[in-house]
């Protein structure tokens, strides 16, 4: 285990950016920004990086990483562009999209990152700090999301050093990020393939494919062996709290983590609310989603209600972190 390190924090700087390059360079597992969620980042190429990487996040190895690079042809350098996958790259990178391809012959991703398959998953990030460390490091770096494997991503340093103090290197700090909820996963496959709705709404996706989007099976990781997507796992973005669904009222005990303006029976007698969007923008729901379902599971609640927030534009990738977060878990 990793526990026992001495994690460094730093504010972003040429100074910290210069230190998770060498960090990087040395095997370490350096938490940094990106516009989405902060994420955990590994030499891509170093296999006994990427096993520790693992065990700090304490996540199952059968679950693949996401190659981030600095620009499209570092991307085509490990992953198989089609014509499609070059219109979506050049329509949404940098920015909160992941496209999941065919590997290179001479890929440089160890195995372990893309957990034996001969896919991978690479994404540009945007975030200037991302972009920064990516091109001091000079190679791919493999980020998952920057906290213990089955609890909420990560929207700032503070979260990240919560699940990960003593288990990782350093930490970059540029504040609370901009998107909130992760990229959006497409399988470049001969029909696309929506696998995980995210930052980027699938409709602004569909536009520049001139066709829509495959879905994938309700529940993949039942059908076959290998999860088609496996963040999709069950109870992949859980708070300890139960959480209530749909709530159209506030029960005992409860907190509430509500959405626009419209109140509900029983707030007044509960203490613990929040407001995801009172004006009732999507944007600025997602942005709020993961710190607010963390200061609401830390108070004691019996459950949390989440009030309905509206499936169109990134609806979509908020309504299935909420309905991951509800899921039955052991
Ligand atoms: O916004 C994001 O994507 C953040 C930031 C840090 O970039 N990263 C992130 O990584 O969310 P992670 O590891 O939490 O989720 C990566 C997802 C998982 O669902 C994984 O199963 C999927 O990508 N994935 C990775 N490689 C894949 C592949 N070859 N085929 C299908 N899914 C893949
Ligand atoms: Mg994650």
């Amino acid at each position: 285990m990793n526990v026992g390190l001495t994690t460094q924090i730093l504010p972003a700087s040429e100074a910290a950016v210069a230190a998770a390059a060498r960090s990087l360079a040395e095997g370490g597992l350096v938490a940094f920004p990106t516009e989405t969620v902060y994420g955990l980042g590994a030499d891509a190429g170093n296999p006994e990086a990427i096993a520790r990487l693992y065990q700090a996040k304490g996540r199952p190895a059968f679950n693949p990483l996401i190659a981030h690079v600095g620009d499209l042809s570092a991307a085509q350098r490990i992953g198989r562009f089609d014509t499609q996958a070059i219109a979506l790259a050049n329509a949404f990178w940098p920015g909160p999209l992941t496209l999941v391809l065919s590997k290179t012959a001479d890929c440089t991703v160890a195995d372990l990152a893309t957990a034996g398959l001969d896919t991978i998953a690479i994404r540009v990030p945007a975030h200037p700090v991302a972009r920064a460390i990516l091109r001091a490091f000079g190679g791919p770096v493999v980020a998952p999301s920057a906290n213990l494997s089955g609890h909420v991503s990560p929207t700032t340093a503070a979260h990240v050093q919560s699940d990960l103090a003593g288990r990782i290197d350093l930490i970059v700090d540029a504040g609370a990020v901009a998107v909130g909820v992760e990229s959006t996963i497409v399988g470049c496959f001969d029909a696309p393939i929506l696998l995980r709705p995210g930052g980027v709404p699938r409709g602004e996706i569909e536009r520049v494919l001139g066709r829509t989007l495959v879905q994938p099976p309700e529940d993949p990781e039942r059908d076959s062996g290998q999860p088609l997507a496996p963040g999709m796992l069950a109870s992949h973005y859980a708070p300890r709290t139960p959480v209530r669904l749909n709530a159209d009222r506030v029960e005992a005990g409860e907190a509430l983590l509500a959405f626009g303006s419209h109140a509900v029976p029983g707030v007044d007698a509960t203490t613990a609310v929040m407001n995801l969007s009172a004006r009732g923008d999507l944007t600025e729901a997602a942005a709020h989603l993961f710190g607010y379902l963390r200061a609401l599971d830390a108070k004691g609640a019996r459950a949390i209600a989440v009030m309905p927030v509206p499936h169109h534009g990134l609806g979509e990738a908020i309504n299935d972190r909420l309905r991951r977060a509800a899921m039955e878990r052991d």
